[in-house]
């Protein structure tokens, strides 16, 4: 059943669980995300961004998740969400479409800007009951830097800033950087549990981490307890999908197209299911 994002990760954060939110390009990954999430009895939300909606089409992709989710998902809490929209315009579009939940990511700008631009789209989105993601600080992606050299301190969420932020903009929820990175094993080798305790000791909302789809079952758990309420998860899903993809194309002189994304879906499924029981959300819709 479609459910507001705001909602689902009230309950989250009262529950001491987090909810995954899986980022989807396709019907099968769709699928996948929403078929795992029924087999656990578990919350769920499904991300698209804007890229996605470059391929797939923003109406298209959104009608498609929406459809399945009220068609095949009647017994569990669906949430949908832009994810990454990084300018007005693009958000406005998702709220258009009927996004009920958009992440605004005003992380690369100066400060003053980010305020700016994020209170301005969480008063639009509010007179209309959407839910709003800011980020503060700055959840680097693969390839942008050099491990090596990295100064983590440039990406890292300001635990006073962010309570500032979040009391300016009004926002819902607010994704932190401690250390994450988008991409396999960019991260830092420690995430900075201190850091998110006092975050979420100088705010109320529910906290979301990028870039951790790689993190091994304790970190996940170390985090969920000092407050993140939702993951988001999409590189190693995609690599699930690949990986389905694959076997089916080596193994056989396959030309059936389903055989071979339906494979593909399967690995998916099981990908999703990992990280729901690591977050603690089955049984919980
Ligand atoms: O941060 C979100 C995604 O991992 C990036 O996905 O290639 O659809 O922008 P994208
Ligand atoms: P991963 O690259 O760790 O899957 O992070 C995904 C993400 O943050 C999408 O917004
Ligand atoms: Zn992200």
């Amino acid at each position: 059943m479609l459910t507001n994002v705001k909602d689902i990760l009230a309950k989250a954060k009262e529950g001491g669980y987090a909810v995954g939110a899986f980022n989807t390009i396709n019907l099968e990954t769709t699928q996948a995300i929403i078929e795992a999430a029924k087999d656990l009895s578990s919350p769920v939300i499904v991300q698209v961004t804007e890229k996605t909606f470059e391929y797939a089409g923003g109406r298209g992709i959104y009608h498609l998740i929406a459809n399945i989710a009220e068609f095949y998902a009647k017994d569990i809490p669906v949430g949908i969400h832009l994810d990454h929209g990084k300018s007005f315009e693009v958000v406005e579009r998702a709220m258009d479409i009927g996004f009920t939940s958009v992440m605004y990511d005003g992380s690369r700008k100066e400060y003053a800007d980010n305020v700016m631009m994020t209170k301005k789209i969480v008063e639009i989105a509010h007179a209309r009951g959407i839910t709003v993601q800011a980020e503060l600080g700055n959840v680097p992606y693969i390839g942008e830097m050099q491990m090596d050299t990295v100064d983590w301190n440039q990406y890292m969420t300001d635990p006073e800033q962010a309570k500032a932020f979040v009391e300016e903009t009004g926002i819902d929820t607010l994704a932190v950087a401690i250390g994450n990175a988008h991409g396999f094993f960019r991260e830092r080798s420690e995430p900075d549990y201190e850091r998110l305790s006092k975050i979420q000791s100088l705010v109320s909302l529910p906290l979301v981490l990028h870039g951790a789809s790689d993190w091994d079952n304790e970190r996940v758990a170390e985090v969920i307890k000092r407050g993140i309420s939702c993951f988001n998860v999409d590189t190693a899903i995609r690599l699930a999908f690949i990986g389905g993809m694959r076997e089916m194309l080596q193994s056989v002189d396959e030309t059936d197209l389903r055989k071979v994304l339906g494979t593909a879906r399967e690995y998916t499924k099981e990908a999703v299911k990992k990280k729901i029981e690591a977050f603690g959300s089955a049984g919980k819709a």
